[in-house]
């Protein structure tokens, strides 16, 4: 068995950390759905996410998806006719269905919904945008 690593002042990290405790450590958090659900909901629906960067939508109407299984939700996001860019749920106001199949393009001003035909101005007035991720409270 390899030694454990002291601290500069020769010192056992347990001596200096009593509350650490010297017991395995639980492997719940990575097997328990329960924890992963919590962990869901306390921390990934509430923590800003790093999904791209702008460089990666230039244009106006330029686009990408992002599917986030974490959050269970896919992302839409797009740089508007006006420059800003902004996030939306991927899905149509009908039925969910998602509306950007592709993992990114540029939009001709519409997104139109695969299964009804219904049509969104490059997800500006009828998709939902993602800040009401972020203010739903998560179910506990
Ligand atoms: S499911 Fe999208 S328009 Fe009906």
């Amino acid at each position: 068995m390899a030694a454990v690593p002291k601290t500069s002042n020769d010192k056992r990290w347990h001596d200096i950390y009593p509350e650490l405790g010297t017991d395995p450590i639980p492997i719940e958090p990575y097997t328990s759905h329960e924890y992963f659900e919590k962990e869901r909901a306390l921390i990934f629906r509430k923590a800003w996410l790093n999904v791209g960067r702008v460089e990666q939508i230039p244009n106006p109407g330029d686009y990408f998806v992002r599917d986030l299984a974490v959050c269970k939700t896919s992302i839409l996001i797009v740089r508007g006719k006006d420059g800003t860019i902004r996030a939306f749920h991927n899905m149509c106001a009908h039925r969910g269905n998602k509306l950007a199949a592709d993992t990114s393009g540029s939009c001709k001003g519409l997104f139109t919904c695969k299964f009804h035909g219904l049509m969104d101005r490059c997800g500006t007035s009828q998709t939902k945008p993602v800040s009401s991720i972020s203010t739903n409270k998560p179910s506990a």
